[in-house]
């Protein structure tokens, strides 16, 4: 008897293990680093928006839009296109999709899947954060940081971040695509929706998609 339910709950483990891991890792076509809009006028067309058509962004879309926000611009240091306060890369970019959450690894190009959920609604408070087809989180990894006091992790962390926003505010002003960064989230269930230990921070969020036609 004892035996059987071994078993049973072993093969329930193992059916909830791989339900868990069908999300695969998705690769990311190459950046195209070239071309987009005149500086000037981007920053003429930058602003926040708040309505979304709720089309899919490309994969060519997403990889450049991640390259812009935070990648690698020159790989023989392994730099990024936002600066870093003592270039502790303590943020990661989470990227929220309808069919699952996945972190943005630079070094690989790719997305590593974190949850297969739709959690684009506990990305923001405001409703229409959900109909964006794609919701990023900077997520600070104060393990990251050195030994910097608690005062100066909450401070850089939040700093970086805004480089990292203002990235993708400008390639949302070059691609015409519509965004708005957002402090207002529930940051308790969010993190304990992503799993995410006690050294990591979200500090912002940032809906992604086409304007409303
Ligand atoms: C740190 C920060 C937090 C923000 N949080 C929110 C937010 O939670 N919800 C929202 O709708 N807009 C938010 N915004 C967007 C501002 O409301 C917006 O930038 C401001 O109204 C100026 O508009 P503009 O970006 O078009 O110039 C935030 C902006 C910043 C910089």
């Amino acid at each position: 008897m004892r035996k059987k339910f071994l078993m049973t709950a072993l093969l329930v483990g193992v059916l909830v293990f791989a339900a868990e891991q069908t999300v695969q890792q998705v690769q990311l076509p190459k950046p195209q680093i070239s071309g987009g809009k005149p500086l000037m006028e981007v920053l003429s067309a930058r602003k926040s928006s708040r309505e979304f058509s709720g089309e899919e962004l490309p994969l060519q879309t997403l990889s450049n839009l991640l390259w812009a926000a935070f990648g690698i611009n020159r790989p023989e240091s392994g730099k990024r296109t936002a600066p870093s306060a003592s270039n502790w890369q303590e943020i990661d970019i989470y990227v929220a999709t309808a069919k699952a959450v996945y972190v943005y690894d630079a070094k690989s190009n790719s997305l590593k899947p974190v949850i297969e959920e739709d959690l684009r609604a506990d990305f923001g408070r405001q409703a229409f954060v959900k109909t964006a087809p794609v919701v990023l989180a900077y997520v600070a990894d104060y393990s990251k940081m050195g030994r910097a006091s608690q005062i100066d992790k909450d401070f850089y962390s939040a700093v970086d971040t805004g480089f990292i926003s203002q990235n993708v505010y400008l390639y949302c002003a070059s691609a015409g695509l519509n965004t708005v960064v957002l402090g207002m989230v529930d940051r308790a269930t969010l993190s304990q929706k992503l799993g995410l230990k006690n050294e990591q921070k979200i500090i912002l969020t940032q809906p992604v998609g086409y304007p409303k036609k």
